[in-house]
């Protein structure tokens, strides 16, 4: 069963300085339309540009940001990019998590001497505003991790990138970091890589969950929570179980063509206008039954929020020794059932919603079937 390290009795060190996450990256069909719907459904606001115009002859890339969360969508001018194939591969999705550090060079000769992968050898990039160092390692399926060394950079975001400052805007919708990433791998691996986070990165086992504590009456899966040191790079690695019919981790991994991110989690400090706020601006969430808010007061005792209003926007609530969370799951956000977005705002909390997982994979169930993927 489930049980969160304490994290004050589990001081941990990372084994070489992480100071968070960078940007995440997404390889897209077509990253004008793409920016476009994170501006439109979530508020993010455009901050760098590269392309034709700045000397990219392969690849375009629109920079987003929203409080500490910084987007990078990539998409191909050719069908022979990396670019390209990946997406023909996977559909739009994440391809970098990238990580700032102190020290590019030694993040990746740490990670490489303990086995990762190397994705691209330590470079360096100038321009009038200073230097960037960039390293990288492959971690689950075709996903890789870059370190960024931004110590001595002053740019907007990173050399070959340009403002970008278009005269149409939409207003900012709360967000204020990214809470964890998680990933889904094949049936077994699941060990494998919360051991590369554990080995490769320097991370530890913050919670784990089995199929007791995660399954329906069909599907079922396990997930291991994996955290740095300081606690501010969380990723959660899930794995199919078997169930009487076929687990969303299947259908993710069948649709994505292997592993790959599931879902990214957004912080934001109010999820009521949050979440108001991207329904009125068209993004879809998974529906969530009256029913479950019959007994929600019951379940997680005296909150600050109006039930009323979470109701009405099918906000779920957990609660568990710190504190209470509030949370919920977007609709896959690009055509193929991979990734979504998770809203989270945490009031203490310090975990990861177990007590909805059973009336969220009810809801995943549901659209499984409309989809005959069930
Ligand atoms: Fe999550």
């Amino acid at each position: 069963m489930s049980e969160l390290v304490d994290l004050k009795v589990k001081e941990h060190q990372d084994l070489f300085p992480m100071l968070g996450t960078d940007y995440v990256e997404f390889y897209v069909g077509d990253a004008k339309k793409a920016a476009y719907y994170w501006m439109r459904t979530m508020g993010f606001q455009p901050l760098a540009y590269s392309g034709l115009e700045t000397g990219n002859q392969d690849t375009v890339s629109y920079v987003l940001r929203q409080g500490k969360i910084t987007i990078v969508l990539t998409g191909s001018y050719h069908p022979d990019t990396e670019v390209a194939e990946h997406v023909k591969r996977h559909g739009d999705g994440v391809k970098v998590y990238a990580i700032t550090v102190e020290d590019a060079r030694q993040a990746f000769a740490v990670t490489t001497e303990r086995g990762a992968k190397p994705f691209m050898e330590p470079r360096v990039l100038r321009d009038d505003h200073g230097e960037v160092v960039l390293s990288g390692i492959y971690t689950y399926g075709e996903t890789v991790h870059i370190f960024v060394e931004r110590k001595n950079y002053e740019g907007i975001f990173m050399p070959g990138f340009e403002l970008w400052d278009p005269p149409f805007r939409f207003p900012e919708m709360g967000f204020k970091y990214v809470d964890h990433a998680v990933g889904n791998v094949e049936e077994g691996k699941m060990v494998e890589w919360a051991r590369f986070y554990e080995n490769v990165m320097g991370f530890f086992n913050l919670l784990t969950f089995d199929d007791k504590d995660i399954s329906t009456e069909y599907t079922a899966l396990m997930s291991k929570v994996m955290s740095n040191g300081n606690g501010w790079i969380k990723f959660p690695i899930n794995e199919p179980a078997p169930g009487l019919k076929k687990s969303q981790i299947q259908e993710y991994l069948e649709f994505y063509g292997g592993p790959g991110c599931q879902h990214l989690a957004l912080a934001t400090d109010n999820i009521i206008e949050t979440i108001t706020a991207m329904r009125e601006n068209g993004m879809e969430f998974l529906e969530v039954p009256d029913t479950y808010y019959e007994t929600l007061e019951a379940r997680v005792g005296k909150i600050d929020e109006d039930i009323e209003d979470l109701r009405r926007l099918k906000i779920l609530v957990d609660r568990d020794e710190y504190g209470y969370l509030l949370q919920l799951f977007t609709k896959p956000i690009q055509d193929r059932p991979t990734f979504f977005i998770e809203v989270i705002q945490r009031k203490g909390a310090k975990s990861f919603g177990k007590g909805n997982f059973k009336a969220l994979f009810e809801a995943i169930e549901r659209e499984q079937a409309r989809r005959g993927t069930l």
